[in-house]
């Protein structure tokens, strides 16, 4: 039963920008550029292409739907809209399940977002000057094995964080995405004239646009599928509760080519930003998770103005990433406040202090925890720390069971009707083409993925 009257976004504009907001983070930023890397280039951004138009904008659109369709938190749209039917218990464990989910993905992605905190104040304070390549990862690697600066640089992105959360939508989600988008939007702007002006944009265009086939494979789709997910916020609540706040009339199918379109041009963009200097300065491109924190900051102060480039970087990154974290740190919140439970202030201090615990957990796993492995699970979970495993069950797990669940519920579950209307399509051609791929491409692709997922793929 809803106790408090929730509040709304103030336009469809607003919406998109907090929208745009969460889906645009470090998985734009600092994981496509180098998952394509990895990847091998154009393959890999051609088949990420495919997977954001193919899954990507239904599955946005669907979540939006649920959440949207009664106005309220993501277990009670699940539980309202299954009203009536014998699996009613069912889903709400599957709303259950899709607030967790973002909780998980806190507890890595706060501590990450620590670490561009971090290192914005280290380039600020000339720790960063006159590295070459060893140092740059020495200095990483002094990070990680610091307990108390990666939990201080962490406690304060859950204190911004739930400091926005805390003052509800308009006062705060709102106000926070009105500052932080069009400032993200310009540093972006900046960095990549900034790196087309010191060149490598020809290679970069060729790395990126012209697909090697043969690189295509199960493999590419997997990860191709994994990254879309994330980036498009799939799977963890935050469209389900960011659709709760959309006012009727806006459109859905509307939002969410816009949202798709922005994250993904903001995810090339970031590759036009990162590749150039890695090609012009001949470093490697398949560094992975290091490209960002440890090739780039090897030529920062070798180019000219590359500290400024490099505080502008660490900025552009510490932004997105925090207009995701008050999405992913929402729903939560949300559920707690319509119970009646606690007041938005104290729920977002009572998840807050959770989340805390949780990343701290995560910033421990790095230094004085890294000798605890899970057990009993298999070889691929066996190796990993604390951290490594939050991720890997809650983003590459959870979210795409949470999806596949979204996706079973509104196509062969709730009543056509309900989302014939929401999505205000009208009976034609482009309502029956989402309708047919969230009912019979998404469930099997998600379902194969998920059996790959706990290690029993086949292909
Ligand atoms: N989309 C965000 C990123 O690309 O960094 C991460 C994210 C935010 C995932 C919100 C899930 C979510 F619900």
């Amino acid at each position: 039963m809803s106790h408090v009257k929730q509040e709304k976004w103030s336009s469809g504009t607003a919406f998109l920008l907090a929208a745009i907001g969460s889906a645009v983070g470090l998985g734009n930023i600092y994981r496509f550029p180098y998952v394509v890397g990895e990847n091998g280039g154009g393959a890999f951004v051609l088949v990420y292409l495919a997977v954001v138009i193919v899954f990507g904008i239904p599955l946005v659109m669907t979540e939006l739907t649920i959440g949207r369709r009664r106005q309220v938190p993501p277990i009670t749209a699940y539980v309202q809209l299954s009203e009536g039917k014998k699996s009613q218990s069912f889903w709400r464990l599957a709303g259950f399940s899709s607030v967790l989910t973002p909780l998980g993905i806190l507890g890595f992605y706060f501590v990450i977002a620590g670490w561009t905190l971090n290192y914005v104040y280290s380039i600020l304070t000339g720790q960063l000057n006159n590295l070459v390549e060893g140092q740059t990862q020495q200095v990483f690697n002094d990070m990680m094995e610091s307990p108390a600066t990666l939990i201080f640089w962490m406690t304060l992105s859950v204190l911004i964080t739930g400091f926005i959360i805390s003052r509800g939508i308009k006062a705060g989600l709102e106000k926070a995405v009105n500052i932080l988008m069009p400032m993200l939007f310009m540093i972006l702007v900046l960095l990549v004239g900034y790196s087309a002006f010191n060149g490598g944009m020809a290679e970069t265009f060729e790395f990126m646009f012209t697909p090697d086939f043969e690189k295509i494979n199960m493999k590419t789709l997997l990860e191709a599928t994994g990254q879309a997910f994330f980036s498009l916020s799939l799977g963890s609540a935050t469209m389900l509760v960011y659709g709760s706040y959309l006012p009727k009339e806006v459109s859905i199918p509307k939002m969410a080519c816009g949202v798709a379109f922005a994250d993904t041009f903001v995810a090339l963009i970031s590759g036009f930003a990162i590749f150039p200097i890695i090609f012009t300065n001949g470093l490697p491109l398949d560094s992975g998770p290091n490209l960002v924190f440890v090739t780039l900051p090897v030529i920062f102060d070798q180019m000219p103005f590359g500290q400024v480039f490099g505080i502008l970087f660490f900025l552009l990154l510490a932004f997105a990433a925090i207009t995701s974290t008050i999405s992913l740190y929402e729903p939560a919140v949300s559920n707690l406040e319509e119970r009646g439970i606690f007041s938005r202030k104290k729920a977002s201090m009572v998840v807050g202090g959770g989340l805390w615990c949780l990343a701290g957990l995560s910033a421990l796993s790095m230094n004085v925890l890294s000798d605890w492995h899970p057990v009993g699970f298999n070889e691929t979970v066996a190796g990993m720390n604390i951290m490594d495993l939050l991720e890997y069950l809650s983003a590459n797990g959870m979210m795409l069971v949470n999806g596949l669940l979204a996706a079973i519920f509104l196509g062969w579950i709730v009543n056509r009707s309900e989302s014939l209307e929401e999505l205000g399509l009208g009976d034609g051609k482009l309502y029956k083409f989402w309708r047919f791929i969230i009912k019979y491409v998404v469930p099997p692709v998600a379902g194969y993925l998920i059996i790959d997922f706990i290690g029993y793929g086949f292909i």
